[in-house]
């Protein structure tokens, strides 16, 4: 874990800056990222939180490059890497950052994998095809890297195919990928989510131990408040593709600035309140081809007053390293 630094040159690793995606589709456009902010420096674990259709993914992919475009468009926005606009880059330019600059690690191992082909192999291949090891020694590389994310009798199983593993060591095989050619940024997005407890917590203490030994920076993306306390430095919560509040994870927990952010909070069963009634955020997150007006949260919202149904708040400062968007933020703060 590290607290916010930048680079000697005043960087951050990665910068998204005023980033807008959205989706032309048959029933309209979906805005699905509405001028999102963030940064990432080396070492440092950020979560992204918010509720399933929030925009999580879509900022990954807008990352990493993979958006279907169309139907996708970024109408607007940078996204610097390095201080270079990825934006703006050529697309063979673009691919040789896909790997050993940026990497992602998928919800679903299952389908992420190629069925066909032995994990050994498709680990050797990373190398094989980004840096023309040859193949005895990427298969070497293979087996480390299986070694490295805890696959037992990792010699044996190199030649073994996806379906032959459970779920939680696929996931260990798409994190050995994954990190195979020591990206300096690297996005988990819900990376846990279809394991059950126990091996999510295995999974996540892997990706924290990788992270600080490789020194990455770490996009965790998580629908699951409770995933990311003990492993993330900041939060950014997301909400109908904007961040409504951006806060050091303790911060967060100690007091949310942002009624959306409360609700979720209170929606974690708690080891140390057993038997507490769950209270679940009311209603459902608005189709993005039909934004609200003013703050999008408001139909949801229990705090909601007239000028929340037509002025939309900005993310301000309303404390040190931290930000809201809300027109009552002092008095959920102050609650
Ligand atoms: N391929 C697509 N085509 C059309 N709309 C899409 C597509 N992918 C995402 N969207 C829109 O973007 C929204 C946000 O999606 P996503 O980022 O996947 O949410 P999540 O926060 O659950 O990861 C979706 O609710 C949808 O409106
Ligand atoms: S601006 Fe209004 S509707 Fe939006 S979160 Fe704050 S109180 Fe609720
Ligand atoms: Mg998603």
């Amino acid at each position: 874990m590290s607290t916010q630094t930048s680079s000697p040159t005043g960087e951050h690793l990665l910068e998204v800056d005023d980033l807008y995606v959205e989706f032309h589709t048959a029933e309209g456009v979906a805005k699905a990222i509405n001028g999102v902010n963030f940064s990432l420096d080396e070492g440092e674990t950020l979560a992204i939180l918010g509720e399933s259709g929030s925009g999580k993914s879509v900022t990954a992919q807008a990352i990493m490059g993979i958006l279907d475009m169309p139907p996708a468009k970024i109408p607007g926005g940078r996204i610097l890497y390095k201080g270079q606009d990825l934006l703006t880059m050529p697309e063979d330019q673009r691919r040789e950052t896909r790997g050993p600059e940026i990497s992602m690690i998928f919800q679903d191992a299952l389908s992420s994998l190629n069925p066909v082909f032995p994990v050994g192999w498709q680990i050797a291949e990373m190398f094989r095809v980004h840096r023309g090891t040859n193949k005895s020694d990427a298969y070497a590389n293979a087996v480390r890297l299986m070694e490295r994310v805890n696959i037992p009798a990792a010699k044996e199983r190199v030649k073994a195919y996806p379906h032959q593993f459970s779920g939680g060591m696929r996931q260990r095989i798409m994190i050995a990928m994954a990190i195979a050619l020591d990206p300096k940024v690297l996005i988990a997005d819900e990376p846990t989510t279809a394991l059950d407890v126990t091996v999510q917590a295995q999974i996540m203490s892997l990706l924290q131990e990788l992270q600080e030994e490789f020194r990455m920076g770490l996009i965790l993306i998580t629908h699951d408040l409770g995933v990311v306390a003990d492993v993330a430095d900041r939060i950014a919560v997301m909400y109908a593709g904007r961040i409504v509040e951006r806060a050091e994870v303790s911060d967060i927990y100690a007091r949310p600035g942002h009624p959306y952010t409360k609700g979720l909070l209170e929606s974690i069963p708690r080891l140390d309140q057993k038997g507490q009634k769950l209270s679940a955020i009311g209603g459902l997150p608005p189709n993005l081809t039909r934004i609200p007006n003013g703050c999008a949260f408001h139909p949801r919202c229990v705090m909601a007053q007239d000028i929340c149904h037509t002025d939309r708040p900005e993310l301000l400062d309303v404390g040190p390293q931290r930000q809201s968007a809300c027109h009552f933020s002092q008095e959920v703060l102050d609650a």
